[in-house]
């Protein structure tokens, strides 16, 4: 039996992209679904797609990187759906440009949401589920943690995640809860989306290059990052635990 259903689950950024993909399959998979995101609306539209569908979902506003945001939204999660058992960090931005004209706020601005909110994110819900002796947490790496041009304070914030997963997983595991990572390789999102555009490729173009570059051939779906975060979070996988997969269409350079 997968003890995960019925259990609750928080997804940050689900209001679309990976997040939304995420939320939709955890649901699908039995879970009540927290979806947060700084866009309050899109993450309630997530929500309601969900309850249409037959599950228990809530869609809440906040911004992960405020703690005091953090804590609301934890109480909210609390009060509506139960105390959470599941976390994803998955929120993520982009502020890409080259080291010599990267500002500090590109800086702190990435490495406020992917290294502050997981962290104040995680730090939120571990008592619940040191108390319950039962947890899962996955973390949004990604292939430019391996260093990507343009993207120093990206690569870093991903790289750093991975650390992050794998102390969680050290300090964590005696209380029933594992900790993982999922690093993408090329996702069709929004965010490559605001890549294409940057560089100023029309998006079907940058999809099919990226995707000549790709061993199975195509762009990567959010879906297929979702399917990840499944087992991840399942009951199955409890002797998984600080492991980093790269779901990249083939192995990452
Ligand atoms: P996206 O840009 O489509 O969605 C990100 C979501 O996070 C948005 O809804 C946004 O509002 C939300 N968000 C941003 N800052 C937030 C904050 N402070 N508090 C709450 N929500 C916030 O991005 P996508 O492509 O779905 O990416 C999801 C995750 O996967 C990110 O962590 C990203 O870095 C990672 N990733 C994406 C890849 C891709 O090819 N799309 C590849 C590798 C990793």
């Amino acid at each position: 039996m997968n003890q995960a259903v019925g259990r609750v689950a928080v997804v940050t950024g689900a209001a679309r992209g990976i997040g939304q993909a995420i939320a939709v399959r955890l649901a699908e998979d039995g879970l009540a679904v927290a979806a947060l995101d700084l866009d309050g609306a899109a993450a309630k539209a997530t929500a309601e797609r969900i309850i249409a569908a037959g599950g228990r979902a809530s869609g809440i506003e906040a911004d992960i990187a405020d703690p005091d945001a953090v804590a609301a939204a934890i109480d909210i999660v609390n009060t509506e759906l139960g105390l959470p058992a599941v976390l994803v960090n998955n929120a993520g931005v982009t502020r890409d440009n080259l080291l010599f004209k990267m500002t500090i706020e590109d800086w702190e601005t990435v490495m406020g949401v992917h290294l502050r909110g997981a962290f104040l994110m995680t730090r939120a819900v571990q008592k619940y589920m040191v108390d319950a002796g039962w947890g899962r947490i996955v973390n949004l790496s990604s292939v430019s943690a391996l260093g990507n041009r343009g993207q120093a304070n990206y690569a870093a914030a991903k790289a750093g995640l991975q650390g992050f997963t794998r102390t969680l997983a050290i300090e964590l595991g005696r209380f029933g809860i594992t900790a993982n990572a999922v690093a993408p390789g090329f996702i069709a999102t929004d965010m490559t989306r605001a890549t294409a555009e940057r560089v100023g490729v029309p998006f079907d173009d940058y999809a099919a290059a990226a995707a000549e570059r790709i061993p199975v051939g195509r762009p990567g779906r959010p879906e297929d990052i979702a399917h990840v975060v499944s087992f991840f979070a399942s009951e199955g996988a409890g002797f998984v635990s600080g492991q980093i997969v790269y779901a990249a269409g083939g192995p990452s350079n």
